[in-house]
């Protein structure tokens, strides 16, 4: 069990492309699991991939089930996805509040597919394989986002709808 730093906004490993993990299981890829879900969880988080802890690879975890910092979100079962490959299913979109475990203290309102299908391969090598609505969806985007390089802020349509969570007065998590 290890907490490990985040990384946060500014770190130019978070604008990499992660890389694919060639073999499922393997001993190294059971570390960085534990390691990423206790960091998670150290942290209060929803989600969290793997290029946050500084390692290229393209893995995230994620998991909602009673979060202080998402107090009105739906319950999202506790999953490890390697490889992910998302698919949006219509062309629905909807702006919900987003923060970012490396985009400490901040929220932005961020437009994201309502609805999408995804797969990937849990810590065994077995299949997952999902279509998900609503906070599940969002968080999935968002952390597939991460091995893209992507955070969260260059998803804003409107500056004015990002700002500090303890002064922002609107913001209501997703
Ligand atoms: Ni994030």
């Amino acid at each position: 069990m290890a907490i490990r730093t985040i990384l946060k906004m500014g770190d130019p490993r978070l604008l990499a492309i992660a890389a694919p993990v060639r073999r499922i299981p393997s001993p190294e890829l059971e570390t960085l699991l534990t390691d990423m879900l206790d960091t998670m969880a150290a942290h209060d988080g929803a989600g969290l991939a793997a290029v946050q802890i500084g390692v290229p690879l393209r893995v995230v975890v994620f998991g909602v089930s009673c979060n202080p910092r998402y107090p009105e979100a739906a319950p999202v079962p506790l999953t490890c996805l390697i490889n992910p490959v998302i698919t949006p299913l219509g062309a629905a979109t909807e702006d919900a509040w987003e923060g970012c475990l490396s985009v400490p203290g901040l929220r932005g309102l961020v437009p994201r597919h309502a609805a999408i299908h995804y797969i990937g391969y849990d810590a065994a090598g077995r299949l997952i394989d999902r279509s998900v609505t609503g906070f599940h969806a969002r968080v999935v985007q968002h952390e597939c986002d991460h091995l893209d390089g992507i955070l969260y802020p260059r998803r804003l349509r409107d500056l004015r709808q990002f700002g500090f969570v303890d002064a922002l007065t609107t913001a209501r998590p997703a």
